[in-house]
């Protein structure tokens, strides 16, 4: 993973900060964020696609900092709530550079993104549109973008896909309905519509479903040409970049991925008379992901028919994500030498539930004990943005490194912090 190449894995340090240090400065169980991993992702982007406009998925991890470093690399952001929306802006985010995404967006995200002056709002459901309509007014107009499904299976896990038919989010070009929004769209004189949006899913690992979306998000943008006259000035392409988790997996390629999509859009739009779009890209994930690192002290280990129990201060209320997905990583035992003889182990959390696992059979040192540091790689993306209060733990605090320095960016949440949300009795 490459934050941690940064800093070579044999000491473990992360931006030049060892993880002990970490640890016994801030506590376990602490995420930690490589700065210069971030800012460094965020440059490959714009090498790899220098003439797109790449908006950071802030769902994928959000707090100031990370709002202020993608800001300064020159990415825009990807919101889908106000919460999102304001914390950005209110770090200096600029608001034409956002675009609010979301299939059910509240009157609060509406009106927070036309206060704060949102850059594009994307439509996902025929319902939207009158209400956005009459909530800019009759003065004011709003640029607007149509989430479409492009009917596309990019793979990944199942409920992280959302390029297919069957889910929640955005308007079939198949069955007509993503055609008929933009027809009423067009009828409304407060929204100005600039483009097509699409998002196939997420942790994607191969280019070609993407060339696949561009083949049909442009037929659409033939059709509409054809019929209305309209020439759409803007194509997004949405996020999904997968990362390598564990070693022996494999990133997707992003020059291959820039170069092949752009080749594909130049050819499409050239073949249906039309003139290239903007494109825009979405990467969540692949810009906060490998840029974290986890770090838990062991709290119990037990021997249970073939399997050593590591039981770690944290689990499913800081990393959801072996419970929800499936997902796996790799722990590594820090800050001690330890005996070449491994076992098969599984990682699992403090919480009361038997699927609150952080790594299932994976191989760590057989002399692992109480006391102990695990380091979980890869923990950058939603991690943080997904914990959970569970068994009222807290959630842990976000530590920046960078040019061997640590900074605290988020608190621990403590248990005054929990309580004082609970005002009955
Ligand atoms: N754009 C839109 C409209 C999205 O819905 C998403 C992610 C992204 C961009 C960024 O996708 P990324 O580049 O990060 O794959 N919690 C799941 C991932 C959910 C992704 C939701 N949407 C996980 O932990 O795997």
């Amino acid at each position: 993973p490459a934050s941690t190449t940064h800093t070579g894995h044999g000491d473990l340090a992360v931006g030049g900060v060892p993880l002990t240090e970490i640890a016994e400065r801030f506590g376990t169980p602490v995420y930690v964020m490589d700065e210069a991993e971030v800012r460094d992702r965020c440059r490959t982007y714009r090498a790899a696609f220098p003439d797109a406009d790449i908006l950071y998925a802030a769902k994928a991890f959000l707090c100031r900092a990370m709002a202020r470093w993608a800001e300064e690399e020159g990415l825009g952001l990807d919101v889908c709530s106000a919460g999102e929306l304001e914390l950005a802006v209110t770090t200096g985010s600029p608001p034409e550079r956002i675009v609010l995404h979301g299939n059910a967006k509240t009157p609060r995200d509406l009106e927070t993104a036309l206060r704060l002056g949102v850059g594009r709002i994307v439509i996902d459901s025929p319902s939207e549109i009158a209400r956005l309509a009459a909530a800019v007014g009759p003065e004011g107009r709003q640029k607007v973008m149509v989430r479409v499904v492009p009917g596309i299976d990019a793979g990944g896990h199942a409920k992280i896909r959302t390029g297919t038919e069957d889910q929640k989010f955005g308007l079939s070009i198949r069955d007509g309905y993503a055609q008929h929004a933009i027809t009423r769209i067009l009828d409304q004189p407060q929204l100005e519509l600039t483009g097509l949006h699409c998002h196939l899913g997420s942790q994607i690992t191969s280019v070609k479903p993407y060339l696949v979306a561009v083949r049909r998000m442009t037929g659409l943008m033939a059709r509409l040409h054809r019929q209305h006259g309209l020439v759409l000035r803007e194509l997004d392409l949405g996020g999904g970049h997968g990362v390598a988790y564990r070693p022996g997996e494999q990133a997707l390629d992003l020059t291959s991925l820039a170069h092949r999509v752009r080749v594909e859009l130049t050819d499409a739009c050239a073949a249906a008379g039309l003139p290239v779009p903007r494109l825009i890209i979405e990467p969540g994930r692949a810009v906060a992901g490998p840029a974290g690192v986890s770090v838990y002290r062991v709290l119990s280990v037990k021997h249970t028919g073939e399997t050593l129990f590591v039981a770690v201060d944290g689990g499913m209320s800081d990393n959801p994500r072996p419970a929800l997905y499936g997902a796996g990583y790799t722990p590594r035992l820090i800050g001690r030498p330890a005996t070449a003889e491994r076992a098969r182990t599984t990682v699992v959390g403090r919480h009361c539930e038997a699927g609150d696992v952080i790594a299932e059979d994976v191989s760590l040192p057989r002399d692992i004990r109480p006391g102990d540091l695990l380091a979980v790689p890869v923990t950058g993306a939603y991690h943080f943005s997904m914990a959970s209060t569970y068994n009222l733990i807290g959630r842990p605090p976000v530590v920046a490194v960078h040019d061997a320095h640590a900074r605290l960016l988020v608190r621990r949440e403590t248990l005054e912090d929990i309580r004082r949300r609970d005002v009955g009795l």
